[in-house]
């Protein structure tokens, strides 16, 4: 990364490779016979590739036995590729240990909360916290590090592969004397963990750290696991992760600091904020078929590109489906001709600047044989073939104009894995922020507006909106800086729930949106649940925002806005007592000259977000890029040079869009708009010079 990048905000960060977009496919070379190696280099040089990546998997053929190394099928592989202009991103291998490793030390396997160790024959199963594993895994990304640092075809590395999405976490009892020793190191002394995890509960004062036992696993009984310290443990468990990665990166950017270095994200309990520190950027693998049918993939599909730029800005898409997938008892569906392409515009609209489809070939052994890449199990070049060649060769012409442009967001929805973590340690019930944030990005999306997501870490340069949902616990650092934004002219909305707890999961004393009660200028009164919905929200408009989940009745300062108020959903029986809600507020907002702070009193749902991300468009005067049904995508990049107006159709009719700005179709070459009419599954790239 330049300099000038590392002084951004990470979400308006350009891309790492300033005259390259890297374009082509996840090939794995050893499962593959000479013969087809060979055939293969100028296939893929036909099919526009640029770039394969490649090793991940192949740590039993880089080091067969224990240190003993053999690079020469990947030296060929890369060399004969080369030739012919194709670069190679190479994966260390550490998802995958080798047999001999796991069979001479068994003590590395990770262990699940029942106790049980989770044997060699998949993936991520080698215990990242355990000396003997992490060292194993140094030496090899060391020796591969030195093999390759002079070689002129490896444009950049990826680390290990997707952490996190199977082993999660560890139980083993090493991981258990792991974690009090990260313990030790937060607080010191066991009197401050008891009174910050708040243990004056069921008799559960601890005497020491190496009392303190492994949440989850402690009670297999299913009595609900301590908020502090379930929250810890998922915290401990992540730095551990990303401390294993960050000594990855750290040997490949001392055996060669021009390489780029990124990680394929993103899954469950790992803070990538921190993960993605060391990296040049962070990338995302993208099967849209896991985000449901139709549309639902669509705006699924939006949220994990949105939550990938939040961590870097630009980023690549290391693993694009290319084909129908599935494993054993799984499918995801095929795509639709022309919709592989669809896909990776959709991914660039979004701020990728880098598309490896999965994979080259279909796997012809193993769990994978059902995930089917450009090529069938038979090697026959098909439609799938036909498909790349054309979309590698689009996104070659236009990649002159995608360089040095970025995602143009204004509107924004905080997000925070921490925030997440901090949560679901203390209830499954009420929506976590990520999922109001999938909510809220979703309705944003869908009236076009030119919404994304930014880390909670993150400098809110350039933004205009800003959502946060439901953050628990809202540091000092957070609320001073949404102050800030609010008085420069920002507009904030709050949900229900917000600054209600401490950093290690307590529930704050002060009454919420504690520290930011100033800026909201409203108290919560009083915080009520349904069993089944009972009242909603009506603005001062009439619009009704469904609340189903309960309520939180407002007070609002002198000098605040009442918006909107609780109301029953159906008429009551007459003779019903009324309920302390009804009439009091639900909507507030503070105005701070042309800042605006709102706190709705309610926890975002599937059925809250878009009426009341509406009613916001409306009363704030948000401004639309374009209109269009929500079956179209409308996203604009911009650079210093010029804006481009991506507008796709994933709907497989025609759709129109209007309101478009006037300028030239850098994919048909035609001048257009403001109004146009897109193929089913059509793309059009506007460029308009600034
Ligand atoms: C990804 C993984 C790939 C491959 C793919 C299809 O999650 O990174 O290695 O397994 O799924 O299953």
């Amino acid at each position: 990364m330049t300099a000038a990048s590392a002084r951004l905000p990470r979400h308006r960060r350009p891309s790492p490779w300033s005259r390259f977009f890297p374009f082509g496919v996840a090939y794995y070379p050893e499962q593959w016979s000479d013969a087809e190696r060979a055939a293969d280099v100028p296939r893929l040089r036909d099919a526009g590739v640029n770039t394969v990546r490649m090793g991940e998997f192949a740590w039993d053929v880089f080091e067969p036995s224990e240190g003993h190394f053999d690079f020469a099928l990947f030296d060929e592989t890369i060399a004969r590729l080369g030739e012919v202009g194709i670069r190679t991103i190479l994966g260390t291998p550490t998802a995958a240990p080798p047999r001999w490793l796991t069979h001479a030390h068994p003590e590395i396997l990770r262990e699940t909360a029942a106790g049980q160790p989770i044997d060699h024959g998949g993936r991520q199963h080698g215990s990242l916290l355990h000396p003997v594993f992490r060292a194993a895994a140094e030496r090899i990304t060391r020796a591969l590090a030195a093999h390759y640092a002079d070689n002129p075809h490896i444009v950049a590395w990826q680390t290990d592969n997707e952490l996190n999405v199977i082993g999660q976490a560890d139980f083993s009892a090493h991981a258990g004397r792991e974690f009090q020793r990260w313990l030790k190191n937060r607080y010191g002394r066991i009197e401050r963990l008891n009174e910050a995890w708040g243990m004056r509960f069921s008799a559960g004062t601890y005497g020491s750290f190496d009392q303190i036992p492994l949440p989850l696993r402690n009670r297999p009984d299913g009595y609900p696991p301590h908020p502090g310290h379930l929250l810890d443990y998922r915290r401990f468990h992540s730095d551990a992760t990303c401390d294993f990665h960050a000594t990855q990166v750290e040997i490949l950017r001392r055996a060669n600091p021009r390489w780029r270095i990124f990680h394929n994200g993103l899954f469950a309990h790992l803070d990538y904020w921190k993960l993605t520190r060391p990296l040049d950027c962070l990338g995302v693998d993208l099967y849209p078929d896991f985000g449901g049918a139709g549309l639902a993939a669509v705006a699924w599909s939006a949220f994990k590109l949105e939550l990938c730029r939040a961590h870097s800005g630009s980023f690549v898409v290391p693993e694009l489906a290319s084909g129908p997938g599935g494993a054993h008892a799984m499918r995801l569906e095929t795509p639709e001709p022309g919709q592989m392409r669809l896909w990776a515009w959709q991914c660039i609209a979004h701020g990728a600047d880098g598309i490896i489809h999965f994979r080259w070939r279909t796997c012809r052994a193993a769990v994978e044989l059902h995930w089917h890449g450009v090529l069938g199990h038979d090697d026959v070049p098909r439609r799938r073939l036909a498909e790349l060649t054309a979309e590698a060769h689009e996104i070659a012409r236009l990649a002159p104009a995608l360089r040095d442009t970025v995602a143009d967001v204004r509107l924004a929805v905080l997000i925070d894995n921490d925030a997440d973590e901090q949560h679901d340690a203390s209830t499954a019930l009420e929506p976590r922020p990520r999922a109001q944030a999938e909510h809220l990005l979703g309705a944003l999306l869908a009236l076009h507006l030119p919404a994304g997501l930014v880390h909670a870490h993150d400098r809110f340069d350039g933004l205009e909106v800003i959502f946060l949902p439901s953050f628990g616990h809202v540091s000092s650092t957070l609320a001073g800086k949404l102050e800030r934004f609010v008085r420069r002219g920002g507009c904030l909305i709050c949900t229900a729930g917000t600054g209600t707890r401490d950093l290690a999961n307590r529930a704050l004393a002060t009454t919420p949106p504690g520290p930011l009660v100033d800026v909201l200028g409203a108290t919560v009164e009083e915080t009520g649940y349904f069993r089944s919905p009972l009242l909603h929200i009506e603005t001062d408009d009439g619009t009704v925002v469904p609340a189903p989940l309960g309520y939180e009745i407002l007070q609002p300062a002198p000098d605040t806005e009442i918006f909107a108020a609780w109301q029953f959903i159906s008429p009551p029986a007459t003779d019903r007592q009324p309920h302390p809600a009804i009439g009091r507020a639900a909507i507030t907002a503070r105005h701070h000259g042309r800042g605006h702070a709102f706190l709705v009193g309610a926890w975002v749902t599937a059925t809250t977000a878009e009426p009341l991300v509406r009613w916001l468009a409306r009363t704030c005067k948000w401004t639309s890029l374009a209109t269009a049904s929500a079956g179209v995508t409308i996203r604009r990049r911009v650079s210093a040079r010029h804006a481009l107006w991506f507008v796709l159709n994933h709907t497989l009719v025609p759709q129109r869009a209007s309101g478009l700005p006037r300028g030239t179709d850098l994919i048909s070459g035609r001048r257009v708009g403001p109004e146009l009419t897109l193929p089913p599954l059509g793309v059009v790239v506007i460029r308009l010079r600034t």
